[in-house]
């Protein structure tokens, strides 16, 4: 790797991503299917085939300058590649066997899964994990929910329902209590990050998630800083996490307040909470142009808070995005 001297070794038939995650070099990436472009590099020498053209994920102008996506790369001959970020090490990527211990309703459509491992598996707060179930379908991706614990080897997930979804319509189909489940992780960049400027965090469905382990997972340091969470749903049926935010709020040093918006809450109902999208409320939180902001959950969503944060006055540096993709999704990107 140009001018930083790692050296990534590639067995035949895997990505340059995988390889380079399995040997616990912290490659950026997020979506792994060639749709966001972040695990681009540039291809200064050598030769490669792709899964699908990098040109699906990437501009012209970067395609044109030679840049191209590890997660599509399989390499054909030694290759030097420069990165526009520097690498960090990270846990590496593994495989763990274990068993669906409780699958609790968190809403009518997001349930908490938790799967009990042969052994601990390590990970930041705020990354997130491939589940793989023998014959139901290919891995699905899901962040986890609780932050690792040093003395047991359980980790949370919460689960949406996916409508016309192969694991997600099995898995709320019945109780999968005792369940095989291979966890594989963990990936994703997303956690909190240094410094003592506020934290702002929006949220969508089951995109609370990470901001949940990523806060409670937060060191002594970072618990002094305020927190706004924002967590957009669509009505009061689709809240879910009320409790989880109250200890963190009674356990966090500086405000943390926590706020659900709903944007199709019939006019008619008792709520008298706020109502509307997310992106109405930005403008209101104090400091919004000092924070570091955290956004998760659908693309959409996510693309419409980073738009409204930047026109606050944040600046991209300090936009930290966990976009969920599903299959849908990358499809139609
Ligand atoms: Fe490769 Fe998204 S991780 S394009």
């Amino acid at each position: 790797m140009a001018g930083q001297g790692m050296v990534i070794e590639v067995a035949r038939g895997k990505t340059l991503l995988e390889a380079a995650l399995a040997q616990g070099v912290g490659f950026p990436h997020d979506c792994k299917v060639g749709t966001c472009g972040t695990c681009r590099y540039r291809l200064d020498d050598g030769k490669i085939s792709e899964l699908t053209s990098s040109a699906m994920g990437l501009s012209q102008e970067q395609f044109q300058a030679g840049y191209r996506l590890a997660c599509q790369t399989l390499p054909r001959t030694d290759l030097t590649i420069t990165l526009d970020t520097a690498l960090e090490r990270t846990h590496p990527v593994v495989e763990v066997g274990g068993r669906v211990a409780s699958q609790a309703h968190l809403t009518h459509d997001i349930v908490e899964l938790r799967v009990d491992l042969d052994e601990p598996i390590r990970f930041q707060p705020g990354q997130y994990a491939e589940l793989l179930i023998d014959g139901v379908a290919a891995a699905r991706s899901y962040s986890f929910a609780n932050p690792p614990h040093a003395s047991n080897a359980s980790v949370y997930f919460h689960v949406r329902l996916v409508p016309g979804g192969q694991f997600t319509g099995w898995l709320f189909a019945a109780s999968r209590l005792g369940q095989a489940v291979t966890v594989r992780g963990p990936y994703g960049q997303f956690g909190l990050k240094p410094g003592a400027a506020p934290i702002v965090c929006i949220a969508g469905g089951s995109g609370l998630a990470p901001i949940k382990c990523m806060l409670e997972g937060a060191s002594p340091e970072a618990r002094r800083r305020p927190v706004v969470v924002l967590f957009g749903a669509r009505t009061e049926r689709d809240i879910y996490g009320l409790d989880a935010f109250e200890a963190l709020r009674n356990a966090w040093e500086a405000d943390l307040t926590f706020t659900p918006i709903l944007s199709a809450e019939p006019a008619e109902s008792s709520w008298t909470g706020r109502r509307g999208l997310v992106t109405d409320y930005i403008q209101t939180i104090p400091d919004i142009d000092h924070a570091q902001a955290y956004l998760c959950g659908p693309p959409p969503m996510v693309d419409a808070a980073e738009s409204a944060l930047l026109k606050a006055g944040l600046t991209p540096d300090r936009i930290f995005a966990d976009r969920f993709f599903d299959k849908s999704q990358a499809a139609a990107a």
